[in-house]
């Protein structure tokens, strides 16, 4: 029987990501959770991603855009920016459509106290620098900025302080302690001139660590999605399970004999007989095009080697003297059967960047 064959596609596994949420929660307690979902929720899909997480306290963007395409699909949870608005005439729009701006420079609160007749008040967020040294206020300045935010016309209610950590995925690294340290210290200055100040600081790695459990808000972004921010492990052993699962059809199966070779740059020969799978799926797809040979491809219960170099649209794995795939059978690159932290190890990167690179040509099938 003919087998229906597809181009790449994603299965997003809705029930996973429920689950994860709730397994965060576990590692949340009472703390509230501002769900991560820049970069097309990590190549997930931004709006279906938003419109799953029901009971999500708000969500977090880096972009104006992904916040605007939320709630013209009518998103009506909380939403952070969290690099804030990049030119002063962003803020009538965060203002207009309720976006709270992580304000992270002098520059941003000097604009925000410049712009004139805003619809309402917006809610912002303080980020200071403990450390990571990319975006926040310096810790010096962290008092006076915050005490001229509250007191913004433009601003609505106090300022929620955060930071970010550098190096949270190695939790016994000593730039961990000195932020906590750090942010404590600021939380506890900005308390005794303000009374209760809310407060923000894990990301995925501080809250599966358990390293800074004290502040009320944690940003999990990989964690949300199954996957662990933490060298060679997998989200199964936290409990989480992936919610992506990419896939493709074998469209075609041949032999190939010793010494021939395979594919661009006829980068690969067989050392014996064998046959070559060749999957519908390539870099065009977000599939990376450095994968080296031997990157696991997985296909009807084993993984077979990739071989050759990935093209534009296709990859071609090694299946054996003794075949054992057809002609439409399915491939998985990364998912429920092969973790893709064990995927971005063999490939030299990191799960965050293969996910996020998931092209919008890869049909994302949400299972309810
Ligand atoms: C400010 C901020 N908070 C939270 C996160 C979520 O991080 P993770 O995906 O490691 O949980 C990110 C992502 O990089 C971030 O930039």
């Amino acid at each position: 029987m003919n087998k229906v064959m597809r181009p790449a596609w994603a299965s997003i596994d809705l029930p996973a990501l429920a689950h994860n949420l709730r397994a965060i929660r576990g590692f949340a307690g009472n703390n509230r959770v501002l769900a991560i979902l820049k970069a097309n929720a990590y190549g997930h899909g931004l709006t279906r991603i938003a419109q799953a997480l029901t009971d999500i306290d708000a969500i977090g963007v880096a972009r104006l855009d992904e916040a605007l395409q939320l709630r013209n699909a009518g998103v009506t949870k909380p939403i952070v920016l969290l690099e804030g608005f990049f030119s002063a005439d962003q803020i009538p729009v965060l203002a207009a459509s309720n976006i709270e701006p992580v304000v992270h420079s002098t520059l941003q609160l000097q604009q925000l106290a410049e712009v004139a007749n805003l619809t309402d008040r917006i809610k912002v967020w303080l980020k200071v620098d403990t450390g990571m040294h990319r975006l926040g206020v310096e810790p010096n300045d962290a008092s006076a900025c915050y005490q001229r935010l509250y007191e913004l016309p433009q601003v609505q209610g106090k300022p929620i302080l955060m930071s970010h950590f550098a190096c949270a995925d190695e939790p016994n690294h000593s730039k961990n302690t000195s932020q906590i340290t750090m942010f404590a210290q600021l939380h506890s200055d900005l308390s005794a001139a303000h009374g209760e100040v809310v407060t923000s600081l894990s990301n995925s790695a501080a809250l599966l660590s358990n390293i800074a459990p004290q502040f009320d808000w944690v940003r999990p972004g990989l964690s949300l999605y199954g996957i662990s921010p933490f060298a060679n492990e997998c989200g199964e052993q936290h409990g989480l399970k992936a919610v992506m699962t990419l896939q493709a059809s074998i469209i075609s199966v041949r032999k190939v004999a010793a010494g021939e070779t395979v594919g661009y740059g006829a980068a690969w020969q067989p050392k014996t007989d064998t046959n070559i799978g060749i999957v519908a799926i390539g870099y065009g797809d977000g599939y990376p095009r450095h994968a080296p040979e031997g990157t696991p491809v997985y296909i009807n219960g084993r993984c077979y080697p990739l071989v050759g170099r990935v093209a534009m649209d296709m990859l071609t794995v090694d299946l054996g003297a003794n075949l054992e795939v057809e002609l439409g059978d399915t491939a998985q690159l990364w998912g429920k059967d092969l973790p893709v932290e064990t995927v971005a190890k063999a490939v030299g990167t990191i799960p965050y960047e293969l996910l996020c690179n998931v092209a919008r040509r890869v049909q994302l099938d949400y299972v309810e």
